[in-house]
């Protein structure tokens, strides 16, 4: 399939462009500073990748400032790994619709690991998700994959973290986090689109364990945890999962 991914400089962003990558999907990555994308593994094969500051491809980096990727899609700005052609990687603001129509345009599915970084008051969750939605309005995509978190409901909790620790946590630490949280989901949920929003625990590192819970529409129990190489995984899982369109999807060790 077509994917186009954001936030592929973050931790969970780089595991789905690896493991896309590795499945065989063509994947364009747009980015807002390629110097902090991570080669994926998948593309560090014979012929080598090495990415001092940035990309570098067996081939040489295709030059900046435009060029037609091997599907035909020209962006200004974009880089390419012309050797493998699968991977385009764009520079543009996530922020603004226009910048990113191009991107979108082609895709079989869109997805979002994009998130603040760190607790204090933020809009980015929101604000991407409202000019994601735009550009894939403009550009006829349909189909969206977003992060959420499971802080934002409490179906399916038990009682100690319904009426406990969850309320503390919005009402102090993940205040503004939450609410970005949710207002991003009050922006997808009304975009028309086929939608799925995925509701993770606390994420940590590591290797995919291979194996985890999902449940639709409601939390896990004793969902603490999961590893972002396993989100990433359950998100490519859900790519053509009918399902799970329109849905809010839980997932969990
Ligand atoms: N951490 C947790 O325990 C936890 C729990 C539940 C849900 N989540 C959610 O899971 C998702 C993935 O989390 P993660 O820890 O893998 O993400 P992460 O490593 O923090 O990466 C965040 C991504 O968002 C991008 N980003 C942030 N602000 C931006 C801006 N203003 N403009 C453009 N890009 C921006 C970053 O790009 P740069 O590299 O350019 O900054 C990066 O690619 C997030 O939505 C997060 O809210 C996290």
């Amino acid at each position: 399939m077509k994917l186009t991914i954001f936030g592929a400089t973050g931790g969970t962003g780089a595991s789905l462009v690896g493991q896309a990558l590795a499945a065989g999907h063509q994947v364009t990555a747009v980015v807002r500073d390629p110097a902090r994308l991570a080669v994926p593994a998948a593309l560090a094969a014979p012929g080598g990748l090495a990415a001092p500051g940035g990309l570098a491809a067996p081939g040489g980096l295709a030059a900046p400032g435009g060029l037609a990727a091997p599907g035909g899609l020209d962006i200004p700005g974009a880089l390419t790994v012309p050797a493998r052609g699968q991977f385009l990687v764009v520079t543009a603001d996530v922020m603004q619709p226009a910048a990113i129509t191009a991107a979108v345009a082609s895709a079989d599915a869109v997805l979002s690991a994009l998130g603040p970084h760190g607790t204090g008051r933020t809009t980015v969750l929101r604000d991407s998700a409202r000019a994601i939605i735009e550009a894939m309005h403009e550009a006829g995509a349909s189909r969206l994959l977003t992060i959420s978190g499971s802080i934002v409901a409490d179906e399916g909790e038990g009682p100690f973290m319904r009426y406990l620790l969850k309320p503390a946590a919005r009402r102090t630490f993940l205040r503004h986090v939450c609410a970005d949280l949710r207002g991003a989901e009050d922006e997808v949920r009304a975009s028309q689109l086929d939608w799925t929003i995925i509701r993770p625990p606390r994420l940590t590192g590591g290797a995919a364990a291979g194996t985890y819970r999902t449940a639709i529409d409601s939390n896990l129990p004793r969902g603490l945890t999961i590893s972002r190489a396993d989100l990433a995984a359950c998100m490519l899982a859900l790519l053509d999962d009918a399902d799970t369109i329109g849905r809010h999807v839980a997932i969990a060790r």
